[in-house]
């Protein structure tokens, strides 16, 4: 496995890579655990090579949040991804992702907004940006992300339907569904921040989703039971909810009906030092 910093290192490893077969690219922030490992792992199944590429992107810290805080562990990182066969990890420095001058953003309206992007103003500018540097950087045919971000993964989506940003693999950006602790609380580095007990409330999120996710498939009204949800999270510990909506899956355009399209249950709610996020599917009539 190579570890590579600088552009042109990075083109010329990947072009003799790709006379292999398919590359797969995995984009994280480093810090990974058992979620980014199961993306690795799912590439794999996909190409000759994976590409994981490990960059604390600053634009995608708003100004009130800790960029310098966030967990930095190349070294670490890099043995797990020896383990799992990763061909290349490309890390590039601050200074190769955005030189001297750079003074470019992409900004994919509607599916950024609301949601995290209404909670966090630019993040997913940020994140779109970055992620279309690296489509063009690695030249990846396949991209997986993990469907824990599901507002990412729409974001990110529709960005490479607006810019043919992918090649000609019709499943070409790749969702993972969400690695899941036994209590059903989904994987993060933020479930570090949750105290012992804040941990154990923690697991009310899950299975106040699904109770809601019951009630909207049995034709509930979806007020009622969003409501119900928020009660829930509020009595299990959670010190706040920003956000628990009955999105359209792909659009994320707000539902107040569950009729035939694919709909998405989206929740971000505040326990302890962390806010945590989570999304599940719900079925229309016709799924
Ligand atoms: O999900 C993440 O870790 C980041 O948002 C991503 C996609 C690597 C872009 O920086």
């Amino acid at each position: 496995m190579q570890t590579i910093a600088k552009l042109d290192p990075l083109r010329s490893t990947v072009t003799a890579l790709r006379t292999d077969g398919r590359i797969a690219l995995v984009p994280t922030m480093g810090a990974l655990h058992e979620g980014h490992l199961t993306l690795v792992r799912e590439a794999r199944k996909h190409a000759a090579h994976v590409v994981v590429s490990i960059f604390v992107n600053p634009r995608q810290f708003s100004a009130n949040e800790d960029l310098d805080a966030y967990p930095r562990q190349l070294e670490q990182d890099c043995a797990l991804l020896e383990k799992e066969g990763v061909s290349l990890v490309w890390a590039p420095t601050g200074a190769a992702m955005y030189p001297q001058g750079y003074a470019t953003n992409i900004s994919v309206s509607g599916v950024s907004e609301g949601l995290c992007g209404g909670d966090r103003p630019g993040h997913f500018d940020g994140v779109a940006t970055v992620v279309c540097k690296l489509f063009h950087q690695v030249l990846p045919d396949l991209a997986f992300f993990g469907e824990k971000d599901w507002q990412q993964l729409a974001v990110i989506r529709r960005m490479a339907r607006d810019l043919d940003l992918t090649r000609p693999f019709a499943d070409a950006i790749v969702g993972v569904q969400t690695v899941r602790e036994p209590d059903g609380l989904a994987m993060s580095s933020r479930n570090a921040y949750l105290s012992s007990q804040e941990r154990a409330q923690a697991a009310t999120l899950p299975r106040a989703m699904k109770a809601a996710i019951g009630e909207i498939e049995a034709g509930k009204d979806i007020a009622a039971s969003l409501g119900t949800l928020e009660q829930s999270l509020i009595t299990g510990g959670f010190a706040s909810v920003d956000y628990a909506e009955l999105r359209d899956a792909d659009t994320l355009a707000p539902l107040q009906t569950l009729d035939s399209q694919p709909a998405r249950l989206l929740v971000a709610a505040r326990i302890g030092k962390a806010r945590l996020i989570d999304n599940m599917r719900v079925c229309g009539k016709n799924h």
